[in-house]
């Protein structure tokens, strides 16, 4: 028996992680024979790794004999600084105080919910989130004390997290809100006016935005805007209350090197990094050397782009139906009913989906908004993903 002091009460609120669903949901069940499988379940980028990797790798090799630091060492900081310069054409952003690198975004977006929520508030502030989403943000702010509130995100809202929808009083009490754009798994890229109207919102309201802009260099046609970006245009150079991240996972199609970034308004920056020195997710040495290199290289990313863009074409040509995204790898497929899709994909034609519903949480209707749709991940090049569209248009709930 567990003592209830030692009890995790809010750990055993939250559901299990998607990927544990999908195999729960396939337990006992066999791809169908005959036929090559297909794992489009997981957003892993699988693209030949460029060569400066290993270059740099065995370069730097001596620094596995040291502790890294935590912040990020101040080359890797620099580069990250001079990236955000570039491709958002900031005026400056200082390496030291508004940068901060971190073992790949998962932990950072799961850790900054504890550096911006106050856990001993009488009635636990609300911590906003668009529905369906990364599931990281349901557990980082549930574990946080916070109570998440999940903005609808649906073909009628165009994908958008739908700020009309949430009421003052829920506006009042909110301590950060979650933004993911473009985003997974919908596709949907938030413009430049969407981001103003959120910063008004912040100001108005006095909580802080953090931008998970991890698929920033994945879209079909131009850039998506970044929130650091419009806070610069709009006066707010300072980039008060906000906070961006994004990561070397999908931009270098490199999620095995545990490589992104943290930047934004100096005050959160400090006091997140405040939180970090005690949880220390820092990034081996070497590895801070080859995060440096990657940002600093763009002719790889512009290749796996034109890879991304061709397999979106290849799979919606096959597919037959609008939908091609604006941003990411994702297709985000209105099916009918999920889960059952996911399983008849599975045993009919050896292809792995992931059930929109593991990726939503119920919204204040009771309504799991992704109930009806399939994530498939177009990350194997133009001909796998037009075989998997192929396949998919085969399967019969
Ligand atoms: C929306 C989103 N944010 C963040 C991440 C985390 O990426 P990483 O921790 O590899 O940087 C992912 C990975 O799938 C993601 O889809």
């Amino acid at each position: 028996m567990t003592k209830a002091l030692s009890r995790q009460p809010r750990l055993d609120a939250l559901g299990d992680y998607p990927f544990t669903r999908l195999r729960r949901l396939f337990g006992g069940l066999a791809p169908s024979p005959g036929l090559t499988p297909i794992d489009a379940g997981a957003g892993e980028p699988r693209r030949p790794q460029p060569e400066f990797v290993a270059a740099t790798l065995g370069q730097y090799l001596a620094g596995f004999s040291h502790y890294p630091p935590t912040a990020g060492a101040m080359f890797l900081r620099e580069a990250i600084a001079g990236w955000l310069v570039r491709r958002y054409g900031l005026p400056a952003i200082d390496p030291a105080t508004q940068v901060l690198a971190a073992n790949g975004t998962r932990e950072a977006l799961f850790a900054v919910a504890h550096a911006l929520v106050n856990p001993d508030a009488i009635e636990p502030p609300y911590v906003l989130m668009p529905n369906p989403m990364y599931q990281i943000y349901l557990g980082g702010a549930v574990l946080a004390g916070a109570r998440p509130w999940a903005l609808p995100c649906t073909a009628d809202t165009g994908f958008a997290p739908d700020l009309d929808a949430v009421p003052e009083r829920v506006w009042e009490r909110t301590a950060f809100i979650y933004v993911c754009s473009p985003s997974n798994p919908t596709g949907w890229v938030a413009d430049a006016a969407w981001y103003r109207r959120l910063l008004a919102l912040a100001e108005r309201h006095d909580f802080y935005i953090v931008a998970d802009e991890c698929y920033s260099e994945i879209y079909r046609t131009s850039p998506p805007v970044g929130l650091l970006e419009v806070c610069a245009q709009s006066g707010r150079g300072d980039f008060a209350r906000c906070l961006v991240m994004n990561s070397l996972s999908k931009r270098s199609a490199l999620p095995g090197l545990r490589s992104g970034f943290i930047a934004g308004d100096a005050r959160l920056i400090a006091r997140f990094a405040k939180l970090r020195s005690y949880t220390g997710p820092a990034t081996p040495l070497p590895l801070q050397h080859v995060a440096a290199a990657a940002w600093n290289d763009e002719s790889h990313v512009a290749t796996n782009l034109a890879s991304y863009r061709a397999s979106l074409d290849a799979f919606f040509t096959e597919w037959g139906k609008d939908g091609v995204p604006a941003g990411t790898f994702f297709a985000w497929l209105d099916v009918g009913d999920g889960e059952a899709f996911a399983r008849a994909a599975y045993t009919e034609q050896a292809v792995t989906v992931l059930p929109g519903a593991y990726l939503a949480i119920e919204d204040a209707s009771g309504e799991n908004p992704g109930r009806r749709y399939v994530r498939a991940a177009l990350v194997d090049g133009p001909e796998a993903a037009a075989e998997l569209a192929k396949r998919l248009g085969q399967v019969r709930i």
